[in-house]
């Protein structure tokens, strides 16, 4: 026998002559992708009961019963067995279809006062507020692990690249350093949208608000929100959370993808720079070689289904009158996918990153030639005096000349850079050494070690603040 409440009749049956047809209801159903749901909706039930309840609306007994049988429900969902099926549509009305199989005609009073439009709108915003939380966790561990690599690889020099031709000697704790800080943007980026998706819809109703007498203040309280929307059309309306915590999934997916393609060039024969753990790569089933760094790339590929995922709510929600419109449905599939990918992707990368292995003599090598000390030649000679213009064009001719004796700078002899300007001294071979080119970058945020060191230890303070706030214990559950 069924369990259903109305002997297979549509909550809006009532003005309705002929029942749905099959395909429209195939058509029309959210329920594959909206069971995930189910703690949300029935939390947001369950704090509509009790507000119900202290409104007089229902009785506290009824409220107890009501609340006992959605616990059962959620124990149904959990333990399999409750079928989902097109015919209730989406997963509020499975559930309070289930709700009637464990309390009967009482189940019938809980949509008292409220609607699917603001009981979706209220899903949403708890699934979004878990999910981003757990967002800044997993970068909070990915950032952990960045920071780490930099302070054990602090002796790693490679060549800094602009255009990806080599520019100027770096630590290669330098350039880890900068992702760092894009994934601590990204926390902020996503603290900030957490701050603006706290706000709890329910009693907005369809859209106009309910007649009932009831507190939503109190609702917020027993659901965790810190406050309540303003205007009941807006509340059911509006994506806008969805739309900027999917852009701060955007661009945290383009930060993984840049260094996803530095992964990539890296790992290759041609760059030599690091290799990745054999955990974390895999093979060809031709090519008995290879060992292929998979994850970077798929990483880097997923960064288009994030964006694309973006695009396409930003194309939903384009243009859509006020309030509620079936098209939002759609929403859920966008934001659910984006979400997972980008949780997935920083996940992987926290346990990636302590397993890249820097070959530092290659590094090393590589930062050494090219002509990477070429500004501090032309920095010397404007520190002895030369305009700096002049002095740029003096050492541009020394690497010419340098090219053609097929040397690096710092081999030609002293007589070889005097033809240039006859200020160079000998103290000039000491200005061009790799570690005087690093450590004479000292200006805040350069690259000279004494500055990564406090850049690492400034990092190391923000995350110990981190791990102690309340987002990092909620989620480890101390
Ligand atoms: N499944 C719907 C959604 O996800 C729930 C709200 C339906 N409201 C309505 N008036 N049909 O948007």
């Amino acid at each position: 026998m069924s369990a259903d409440n109305t002997e297979n009749k549509k909550p809006w049956s009532g003005r309705f002559l002929r029942p749905t047809d099959a395909a429209v209801e195939a058509f029309t159903s959210s329920i594959t992708f909206d069971s995930r749901l189910y703690p949300y909706d029935i939390a947001g039930s369950i704090a509509h009961c009790r507000t119900l309840a202290k409104a007089g609306v229902i009785t506290d007994v009824e409220a107890g019963a009501l609340i006992e049988g959605l616990k059962k429900v959620c124990a149904d969902i959990e333990s399999n067995h409750m079928a989902f099926e097109d015919r209730l549509e989406d997963i509020h009305m499975h559930i309070e279809d289930r709700l009637f199989m464990h309390v009967g005609d009482l189940a019938k009073k809980l949509h008292t006062g409220r609607s699917r439009n603001d009981q979706v709108a209220v899903d949403v915003r708890l699934y979004l507020k878990e999910e981003t939380t757990g967002i800044i966790s997993g970068l909070a561990r990915l950032r952990e692990a960045l920071v780490d690599l930099a302070e054990r690889k602090i002796d790693t020099v490679m060549p800094g690249y602009t255009h990806l031709q080599r520019a100027q000697p770096i630590l290669f704790s330098h350039h880890i350093m900068a992702y760092y800080e894009m994934f601590t943007r990204d926390c902020a980026r996503f603290s900030d949208a957490l701050s603006r998706m706290d706000v709890m819809p329910l009693g907005s109703a369809a859209l106009a608000g309910t007649t009932y007498p009831i507190d939503r203040h109190y609702t917020a309280g027993l659901l965790g929100f810190s406050q309540i929307s303003e205007n009941s059309i807006d509340a059911v309306s509006d994506r806008d959370f969805m739309m900027e915590t999917m852009s701060a999934a955007g661009i945290c997916m383009i930060h993984l993808s840049r260094f996803s393609e530095e992964l990539v060039l890296w790992s290759s024969s041609e760059f030599s720079f690091i290799s990745l753990d054999d955990a974390f790569c895999t093979g060809s089933s031709i090519m008995p070689q290879k060992k292929n760094p998979d994850i970077p790339e798929l990483v880097r590929g997923k960064t288009g289904r994030v964006i694309g995922d973006l695009t396409a709510l930003f194309m939903l929600m384009k243009s859509l009158p006020l309030a509620y419109n079936r098209d939002m449905q759609e929403d859920k599939p966008l934001v659910f996918d984006s979400m997972d990918t980008l949780f997935a992707c920083i996940d992987i990368y926290s346990r990636l990153v302590p397993n890249i292995r820097v070959n530092n003599k290659t590094t090393k090598l590589a930062a050494q030639s090219g002509y990477l000390n070429a500004t501090d030649l032309a920095d010397w000679l404007a520190t002895a005096g030369m305009p700096f213009r002049q002095a740029h064009e003096c050492a541009g001719r020394a690497v010419a000349y340098a090219i053609k004796q097929n040397k690096e700078l710092h081999e030609l002899s002293l007589d070889e850079l005097r033809a240039f300007s006859p200020l160079i001294k000998d103290d000039i071979f000491d200005a061009l050494s790799l570690d005087t080119v690093i450590s004479r970058r000292r200006s805040y945020g350069g690259t000279a070690r004494q500055n990564v060191i406090a850049a690492i230890s400034r990092a190391k303070e923000a995350l110990e603040a981190v791990n102690g706030s309340e987002i990092c214990k909620e989620k480890t559950g101390e």
